[in-house]
C-alpha cells in the first residue's frame, strides 16, 4: 500500500477539527487531532487516534482528557497545537481548578473524559474516554478535508428535509444571506 495514495484517499472524508487538552503537572497541553469520533452513549464513549509518536499519546495513558471541537476561525488554534504555527499565539484557557483538565475558552463544545480503554491501533493508540461532562457553544465549527482547513458553506435544502434536526426548513438563499452577514460582523 502507497502511503500517500492511502493519505490522499482517507483526506477526502472530511472531518471537524478537535484539541485534545490535558494537564503535565502545572502545564496545560493540548494536540490537535481530527481522527474523533463518538463510540457509545451508554456507557458514553468517545474516541481518538493518537500516532504512537505524540507526545499526547503517551501522556493520555491514565489521564483525564478533555476533546475541544475547534469553532470555524481557530485555524491557528488547530496549527499551533500540531506543532506547525508560532508556539508564541495566545491561547485563551477556561479557568480550570487546580488539578483540573484546562480545556479552550472559544471551543464550541468541551467533551471532558476519564481514561477508559486503549486499543492497539497500529502506528496509532486508539483511547477511548468515558464522557463525564460535556459543554456546547454557539459557532460554527472549523472542517479539515483534503489537506485544507475550510468553514461549512449553507445547509442543504433540496434534500429530504428530514436531515435538518433542529431548525425549521427555510429557504436557502435565506441561510446563505445569514451567514454572508453573520461573518461580515465577525471580523
Ligand atoms: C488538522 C490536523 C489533524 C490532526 N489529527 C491528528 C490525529 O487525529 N491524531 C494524531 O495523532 N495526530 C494528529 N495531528 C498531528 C498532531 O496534532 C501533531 O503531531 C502534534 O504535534 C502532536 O502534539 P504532541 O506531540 O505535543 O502530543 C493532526 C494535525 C493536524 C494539523
Amino acid at each position: 500500500m502507497d502511503t500517500r495514495s492511502l493519505r490522499r484517499c482517507l483526506g477526502r472524508f472530511a472531518t471537524g477539527v478537535t484539541v485534545v487538552t490535558y494537564r503535565m503537572a502545572t502545564e496545560a497541553r493540548g494536540a490537535t487531532v481530527n481522527a474523533f469520533t463518538s463510540v457509545s452513549l451508554d456507557p458514553p464513549l468517545v474516541l481518538v487516534s493518537l500516532a504512537r509518536s505524540t507526545r499526547a499519546c503517551s501522556a493520555l495513558d491514565g489521564r483525564e482528557f478533555a476533546v475541544n471541537v475547534l469553532r470555524a476561525d481557530q485555524r491557528d488554534v488547530a496549527l499551533r497545537f500540531a506543532g506547525r504555527h508560532d508556539s508564541s499565539l495566545r491561547i485563551d484557557w477556561d479557568p480550570a481548578g487546580p488539578g483540573e483538565v484546562p480545556t479552550l475558552a472559544d471551543a464550541i463544545a468541551v467533551i471532558r473524559c476519564l481514561p477508559w480503554r486503549r486499543y492497539d491501533g497500529g502506528d496509532h493508540v486508539l483511547q477511548l474516554g468515558e464522557v463525564v461532562t460535556v459543554e456546547t457553544r454557539d459557532g460554527d465549527p472549523l472542517i479539515f478535508g483534503d489537506g485544507s482547513f475550510t468553514t461549512p458553506g449553507s445547509p442543504l435544502l433540496d434534500g429530504s428535509l428530514a436531515a435538518r434536526t433542529r431548525r425549521p426548513a427555510i429557504p436557502a438563499w435565506a441561510e446563505a444571506a445569514y451567514r454572508v452577514h453573520s461573518y461580515a460582523e465577525a471580523s
